[in-house]
């Protein structure tokens, strides 16, 4: 069995093929980062636009890059949602019109479970079951993972995402979006030891997460500290490194929580901001004190890419899972 995933969900085009025979074959992605920059922010229109424009060539680049006809392919897997409709519409359109022409099955799948399942692409995986920590753009949740399908709740943001806190930090900083990466890159030349930032909803029991308010501290720290500090750079990276061990140090208190609550020894970190350095370093040394395991996949995994969804596909089709020739797209959509 030999998977071509689509990925189209936001702005990045995620083109991969997986096998049966050989795991990753290829992978491709074309990220719209600079089409959007200039708005500060994805314009849904601009992004549906321009997956409609890459993803053919994509393909074609995919299929050459791992020595394959289309004729080689047996199944089209396709990001369903959550996601912006547009985008999603494109991927899903197009996967499902070529699977038809070729008379192959395709398959709709969830965003979400591409990035629970990401890790899979690296070796050693995480067996089941585990623990995810999915903290992304646009989801922060702790996920007890039982098996393929069998995923339960265990905790989530009451407000903003990990990655939309440090995207807005990043804003307030004058970083470019999406200042993510560029706020990490600039907290490694802050002092640890200049700033101590809240550490949200740490002192009270549960699994979930508050985000907004450390944003908030965050610009309330960076106007007054420019009334008294004269070393502008230096403040920024500052406020940076005390930003982001805030996020981290948060993080690490509520996996180590989630662990002891499900009795699961293993931890998987997944989503675009599990591809920030500090997070991955300092949760792996927190998990294996208390006797744990941390999983991570290659940080071109942790964002949107196409390779997660060839694989979550992959394995539902392995499954037998089949699905009408009709399709559907949420925008909106729980694991
Ligand atoms: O998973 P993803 O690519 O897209 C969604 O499904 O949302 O995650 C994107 C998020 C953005 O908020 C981005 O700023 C953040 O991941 N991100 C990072 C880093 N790299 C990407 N956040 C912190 N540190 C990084 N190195
Ligand atoms: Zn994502």
């Amino acid at each position: 069995m030999r998977v071509l995933g689509i990925e189209t969900s936001c702005d990045e085009t995620g083109i991969a093929i997986y096998a049966s025979d050989g795991g990753l074959l290829a992978h491709h992605l074309y990220s719209q980062v600079a089409l959007h920059a200039e708005y500060g922010g994805v314009v849904p229109e601009l992004a549906a636009r321009d997956h409609l424009n890459r993803a053919v060539p994509l393909i074609q680049q995919t299929l050459t890059a791992a020595q394959l006809n289309w004729s080689d392919i047996n199944g089209v897997a396709y990001t369903a949602g959550p996601g912006l409709i547009g985008a999603l519409l494109v991927g899903a359109a197009l996967g499902r019109s070529l699977a038809w022409a070729a008379g192959i099955p395709a398959i709709g799948v969830h965003h979400l479970e591409g990035h629970l399942l990401a890790a899979h692409l690296e070796s050693p995986a995480p067996a089941f079951p585990f623990v995810a920590l999915l903290v992304s753009g646009g989801h922060t949740q702790l996920i007890a993972v039982h098996d393929l399908g069998k995923y339960q709740l265990l905790g989530e943001s009451l407000d903003d995402a990990a990655g939309e806190a440090f995207d807005k930090t990043a804003k307030v900083l004058g970083l470019p979006y999406p200042g993510g990466a560029l706020l990490a890159q600039l907290a490694t030349r802050g002092d640890p030891n200049r700033y101590r930032f809240p550490r949200p909803m740490t002192d009270r029991p549960g699994l979930d997460f508050s985000f907004s308010g450390l944003k908030t501290h965050t610009l309330t720290a960076w106007r007054e500290e420019q009334l008294t500090r004269t070393d502008n750079e230096q403040m920024r990276a500052d406020i940076a490194r005390a930003f982001e061990e805030a996020v981290v140090e948060t993080l690490i208190i509520k996996c180590r929580r989630a662990l002891a609550q499900t009795g699961l020894t293993r931890l998987v970190l997944a989503g675009g901001v599990s591809a920030n350095q500090r997070l991955r370093e300092r949760m792996q040394l927190a998990i294996a004190a208390v006797g744990g395991e941390t999983f991570y996949p290659r940080a071109e995994f942790c964002t949107d890419n196409g390779a997660m969804i060839a694989y979550a596909g992959w394995l539902r089709l392995c499954a037998g899972q089949l699905e009408p020739l009709s399709f559907q797209v949420h925008p909106r959509w729980a694991l």
